[in-house]
């Protein structure tokens, strides 16, 4: 397919609102061709935003055969059942994070993509359309960096209701909240530039979650998370190989990184991401991904089964902070 992807956006909130600006912004390539949508208000913006089509009920957009892609940014507890009714309708399907909320749901998913090879699969961690991020990809894959011996990632985030109003609405509920131990795009990140993980440890205090991780190319990391720091948002990164070193952080509401090649101080820039959030080109970024991926022209930043496999990584990060004991990662 080169033409147009038709996409139905399910859910127009925080994200849904986000990710309906990303697909403004590349008309050449996706149009939004449905919304569902619940709420009268709900339905007004959509009809303020020009979507054609819209439906109360998630089910009917799998039907329609003038739908192509669907979408899915809902609360976290639909996105299993959603993200495999659409792959076995015959749909596309980008799904927000997480993937799902149990090592259940995990299986169901990875049959469903199985079962349906043909059709793209993606999760929204939207971190690996980051340019900065994407440069230290690249210089991880093409061996600047050497062996790749320790990550690590920062997830710190005070976030205002008024950021996020899903915070006062069902994510009150920690169950539907699922931060699965530690910051999940952290853990998504961190496994995108050392794979898989086999093992893991973890703590956690009411302010402060760590988790250590034993990969299976040898590597070892370690994430933080918080909602008690007392700073704008941060999402960074540090990869160390045998050949170099990657150094990504946030500053001035942008994320900075550079890469060191040698013991001495000659740091080279990174590519730069504009600030995390409503308005940045970030949702541009995943969403060019997501059609051109269903185009042919490009691969799934994030195919779903790594947000998949996310989930059971942090499933198995939370037994451990619970246990205190080393936990091998579930699937
Ligand atoms: N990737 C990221 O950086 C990022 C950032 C924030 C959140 N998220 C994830 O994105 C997801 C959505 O979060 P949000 O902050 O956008 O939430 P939100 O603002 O509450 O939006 C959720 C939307 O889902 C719709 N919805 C609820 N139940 C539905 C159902 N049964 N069928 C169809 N639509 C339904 C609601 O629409 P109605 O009003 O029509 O019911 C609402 O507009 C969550 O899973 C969250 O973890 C990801």
């Amino acid at each position: 397919m080169t033409e147009r992807v038709r996409v139905c956006i399910v859910g127009l909130g925080w994200t849904g609102s986000n990710h309906m600006a990303g697909y403004g912004a590349i008309p050449d390539r996706a149009e939004v061709v449905g919304a569902v949508v619940r709420s009268e208000a709900g339905k007004a913006k959509a009809r303020s935003l020009g979507i054609p089509h819209l439906y109360d009920d998630w089910r009917a957009a799998l039907d329609d055969p003038a739908v192509d892609a669907i979408d899915f940014c809902t609360p976290s507890f639909l996105h299993a059942e959603q993200s495999v009714a659409a792959l076995e309708a015959g749909k596309h399907v980008l799904c927000e994070t997480p993937a799902c909320q149990s090592l259940e749901e995990a299986r169901r998913i990875r049959w469903a993509i199985t079962e349906h090879p043909r059709q793209i699969a993606q999760t929204g961690h939207i971190a690996r359309c980051w340019p900065t991020f994407v440069h230290a990809k690249r210089l991880v894959d093409d061996g600047t960096l050497g062996g790749i011996f320790y990550v690590t990632s920062n997830y710190a985030h005070q976030s205002d209701p008024g950021e996020y109003p899903s915070a006062l609405t069902w994510a009150r509920d920690i169950s539907h909240r699922a931060r699965l131990g530690v910051g999940h795009h952290s853990l998504d990140l961190v496994r995108w530039y050392a794979g898989d993980v086999f093992e893991v440890q973890g703590n956690q205090t009411p302010k402060a979650g760590l988790a250590i991780l034993h990969f299976h190319n040898g590597a070892l990391g370690k994430l933080f998370s918080s909602s008690a720091v007392v700073r704008p948002y941060i999402l960074s990164l540090s990869v160390y190989g045998d050949k170099g070193t990657v150094v990504c952080w946030w500053e001035e509401n942008e994320l900075r990184g550079h890469l060191h090649t040698s013991t001495h101080w000659e740091p080279q820039p990174l590519d730069r991401t504009l600030m995390h959030g409503r308005g940045s080109p970030e949702w541009q970024y995943e969403m060019t991904n997501f059609v051109d991926s269903i185009r042919g022209v490009a691969q799934p930043r994030c195919p779903m089964k790594d947000g998949v496999a996310m989930v059971e990584t942090g499933i198995s990060i939370q037994l451990a902070i619970d246990t205190g004991a080393r936990v091998r990662v579930m699937s």
